[in-house]
C-alpha cells in the first residue's frame, strides 16, 4: 500500500473539486478552497524572471503574443532539456524494464475513435449570450456570464482535439487530429516494441514528445496550455498484479521530485473519485503541487486496465494480448500510466526554486535550482574585460565548456555578473584575477551558500565535477548545502 505519508485531498480536509464530470482529462484546475494556502511566490514574479533571464517569452510577442502559447529562450531551452532528460534518465536509462520510442504527433483517425478520444475527450463549454466569451460548465458559480453578467447559453460538449486535414483536400475523410496524448502512440506499438525488444513483461514504454488541447481555459503560465509536451510511460503488467504497480509508480514518481529538489510540503497525493475517473481508468491517483493559484495537478499516475489494447484490437482487427512463455498463458496486459507534463514540471521546479535573499544589506533573487536541472553549470567571470586576464578566462571556458553547459561572461561589474547568474540558478561561478595570472588558481563561488574557494585551474574540471554530483568538493565546512 501507499505509505500515508503521502497526504491525500480528504485527509488535509480540502475540498475535492471534480472539474471535468465527463472524465479526467481536464480535471487539473486549481482546487477553489485553497486559493489562500498559496505558495509565498506570486506567479508575476516567476513570468517576470523568466522573461528577464531569458527563459520563457510569451510566443509571437511582436505580433501581440498568442494566448496560451509561449517560447523557451536560451535558458529556458537547457531548463526543460534538463527536467526532460532527468525524466527519461530514471525512467528508461536506470531501468531494464523499460525502453523508449518516439512516435509521430498525426495518426490514423482511427486511433482516436478505439481510444475514445472522439467521443469522450470533451469538456462541458458555455456560451455568454452578450459579449459572446466562452467558459467551462464547472467553472461557472452564479447564474450569468463571469464577465458581464449576461445569459449563458445551456452547457454543449466540446472536444479538445485540434482537428486539420491531410493532404490537399479539406473533406470529412481527410480529417486528421493532432495527439492531445503521447500515450496512443504507444499502444499502437505494444506488438511491435514487444516482437523486437526480447523483453518479457512487466514492460514500460516510454515516450516523450508534444500534445495538443484546445483548451478552453488555458492560463496561468506555462500551466495549462494549448500545445505542452508530456513525460508518459505505459507499464504493461499481468491482470492481478495491477493494483501494486500502481502503488510502486505513485511512490516512485513522487519521489522523483523530491530527489530533484521539491519540497515535501509543497507535493501532496490525491486519489481520484469514482465521478471523476476518466473513461479508460480502474484507479488513478493525482500528484499535486501547491502553485501560486493552490493544489492543482502536477502529475497523474492511472491504473488504464486492459481497456486501450482491447480497443485497439478491436478498432484495428489486430490481436494485442502477451503469450507468456513461463506460465504458457496468453492475456492482454493492464496498464500503469505515469503521466507528466514537461511545461508543467519546469513550472513547478522554478516555483519550488525561487528564492529572494538579503545578503549584505542586498536583495539577491535566487533559483535554488537541483545543479542537474540548472540550464547552466559553471559561469565564467573574468573580474574585468582586461585584455590581460581574457586569454586566461577564455582558456579556462573552452576546458571548461567540453564537460558542463559553461557560460563566459566579462560585462558589466562582477557584481551584477553573479546577479545574473544567480537567477538562472547557476550552481558555481568562476572568477579569474590578476591574482590567477600568478598563481594559476581561480576563485569559485558557489550558489546557495556563496561561500568563495580557491583551486587550481588544472584540478577545477574534476572538483567541479564531483560536487555536480553532489560528493562533497573538499574538506571545507563551506561548501554547506541548501537547508530544505
Ligand atoms: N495520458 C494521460 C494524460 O494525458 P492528463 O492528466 O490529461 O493525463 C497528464 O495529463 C499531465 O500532462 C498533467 O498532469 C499535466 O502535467 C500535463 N498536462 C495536461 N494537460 C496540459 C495542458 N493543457 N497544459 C500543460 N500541461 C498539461
Amino acid at each position: 500500500m501507499i505509505e500515508r505519508e503521502y497526504h491525500s485531498g480528504t485527509e488535509r480536509g480540502h475540498p475535492l473539486t471534480p472539474v471535468n464530470k465527463a472524465g479526467k482529462l481536464s480535471s487539473d484546475a486549481p482546487e477553489k478552497g485553497d486559493l489562500n494556502m498559496s505558495t509565498k511566490v506570486d506567479m508575476d514574479k516567476i513570468v517576470s524572471l523568466c522573461k528577464r533571464r531569458g527563459l520563457i517569452f510569451p510566443s509571437s510577442e511582436i505580433y501581440g503574443g498568442l494566448a496560451s502559447c509561449w517560447d523557451y529562450g536560451p535558458m529556458g531551452v537547457e531548463l526543460k532539456r534538463n527536467v526532460r532528460d532527468a525524466w527519461w534518465k530514471s525512467i528508461v536509462h536506470e531501468r531494464d524494464d523499460v525502453v523508449g520510442l518516439d512516435t509521430s504527433i498525426m495518426m490514423h483517425p482511427g486511433v482516436w475513435a478505439a481510444s475514445g478520444h472522439i467521443d469522450s475527450f470533451t469538456d462541458p463549454l458555455v456560451e455568454c449570450k452578450s459579449c459572446h466569451l466562452r467558459w467551462r460548465a464547472t467553472e461557472i458559480e452564479g447564474e450569468g456570464c463571469p464577465k458581464c453578467g449576461g445569459e449563458l447559453t445551456e452547457p454543449r460538449m466540446f472536444n479538445l482535439m485540434f482537428k486539420t486535414f491531410m493532404g490537399p483536400v479539406e473533406e470529412e475523410a481527410s480529417t486528421i487530429y493532432l495527439r492531445p496524448e503521447t500515450a496512443q502512440g504507444i499502444f499502437v506499438n505494444f506488438e511491435n516494441v514487444i516482437n523486437t525488444s526480447r523483453k518479457k513483461l512487466p514492460l514500460g514504454i516510454a515516450q516523450i514528445g508534444k500534445s495538443f488541447r484546445n483548451e478552453i481555459t488555458p492560463g496561468n503560465f506555462i500551466f495549462r496550455t494549448r500545445e505542452f509536451e508530456h513525460m508518459e510511460l505505459e507499464y504493461f503488467v499481468k491482470p492481478g498484479t495491477d493494483e501494486e504497480w500502481l502503488d510502486y509508480w505513485v511512490k516512485e514518481r513522487f519521489e522523483w521530485y523530491v530527489k530533484l529538489g521539491i519540497r515535501k510540503d509543497n507535493l501532496r497525493l490525491r486519489q481520484h473519485g469514482n465521478d471523476e475517473l476518466a473513461h479508460y481508468a480502474k484507479d488513478c491517483y493525482d500528484i499535486e503541487y501547491l502553485f501560486p493559484m493552490g493544489w492543482s495537478e502536477l502529475e497523474g499516475i492511472a491504473n488504464r486496465s486492459d481497456f486501450d489494447l482491447i480497443q485497439h484490437a478491436k478498432y484495428s482487427g489486430k490481436e494485442l494480448s502477451y503469450y507468456d512463455n513461463e506460465t504458457n498463458e496468453r492475456y492482454v496486459p493492464y496498464v500503469i500510466e505515469p503521466s507528466a507534463g514537461v511545461d508543467r514540471s519546469v513550472l513547478a521546479f522554478l516555483i519550488d526554486a525561487y528564492d529572494e535573499e538579503e545578503v549584505e544589506g542586498e536583495k539577491r533573487t535566487v533559483l535554488h535550482l537541483n545543479p542537474s536541472l540548472a540550464p547552466v553549470k559553471v559561469a565564467i567571470l573574468p573580474l574585468s574585460r582586461n585584455e590581460k586576464l581574457t586569454p586566461l578566462a577564455k582558456e579556462v571556458f573552452k576546458k571548461l565548456c567540453l564537460s558542463f553547459v559553461t557560460d563566459y561572461d566579462d560585462s558589466q561589474s562582477i557584481g551584477r555578473r553573479y546577479r545574473r547568474q544567480d537567477e538562472i540558478g547557476t550552481p558555481f561561478c568562476v572568477t579569474i584575477d590578476f591574482e590567477s595570472l600568478e598563481d594559476k588558481q581561480v576563485t569559485i563561488r558557489e550558489r546557495d551558500s556563496l561561500a568563495q574557494i580557491r583551486v587550481p585551474i588544472e584540478k577545477l574540471d574534476k572538483n567541479l565535477e564531483a560536487k555536480l554530483k553532489g560528493e562533497a568538493f573538499d574538506a571545507s565546512p563551506l561548501w554547506a548545502t541548501r537547508q530544505k
